[in-house]
């Protein structure tokens, strides 16, 4: 599954991308402003783990990010279910280097268009940490209105 994004291209993860996942999820000023649970030290053999993981989902929803051959960053999907099966999660970041020039807001829009294409979707949320101004203004700029504020919703680290 490709998605273009400018010149970005959204893809599946792939045997010979565990490097840089792993490198880029043992970077803190990514992680910490992601929910998302990973071991405190993630090694080549956790990123295999989950690239396995993504060739089994039938219905794809979690992609690497890639300029050329370099993957740059991730957006993913969390389809929800029952009642709220028309609605989904997004999560995305962009490798620390990349950030700053469009990239995240380029490659949301894209994804965004190809969610709502995929899957019989009304609705698509992300919930963004506190003070995640970055975060916070790539949603405004895709189009996406903040609706309100959870308190006590997150655990880290104990
Ligand atoms: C959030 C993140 C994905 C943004 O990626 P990016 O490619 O740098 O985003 P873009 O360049 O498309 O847009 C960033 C915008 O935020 C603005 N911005 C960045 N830091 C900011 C800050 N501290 N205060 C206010 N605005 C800020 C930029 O100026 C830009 O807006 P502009 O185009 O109006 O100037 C990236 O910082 C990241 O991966 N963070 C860690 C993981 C994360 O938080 N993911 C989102 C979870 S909800």
């Amino acid at each position: 599954m490709n998605i273009q994004a400018g010149p970005y291209l959204i893809r599946s993860w792939a045997t010979g991308d565990e490097a840089a996942l792993a490198s880029n999820i043992n970077n803190s000023n990514i992680t910490r402003t992601l929910a998302a649970r990973q071991p405190r030290t993630y090694t080549e053999e956790h990123a295999k783990a989950w690239i396995d993981l993504c060739a089994l989902e039938a219905d794809p929803v979690n992609f690497a990010i890639a300029s050329g051959p370099d993957v740059i960053g991730s957006i993913g999907l969390t389809l929800q279910r029952g009642a709220r099966r028309r609605s989904a999660e997004v999560g995305f970041w962009i490798a620390e280097d990349h950030w700053g020039k469009g990239i995240a807001t380029q490659v949301l829009r894209a994804f965004s268009e190809y969610a709502f294409s995929q899957f019989d979707l009304i609705r698509l949320h992300a919930y963004v940490f506190d003070g995640n101004a970055a975060s916070i203004r790539v949603l405004e700029k895709t189009g996406y209105t903040y609706e309100g504020t959870l308190t006590a919703s997150i655990t880290i680290d104990d």
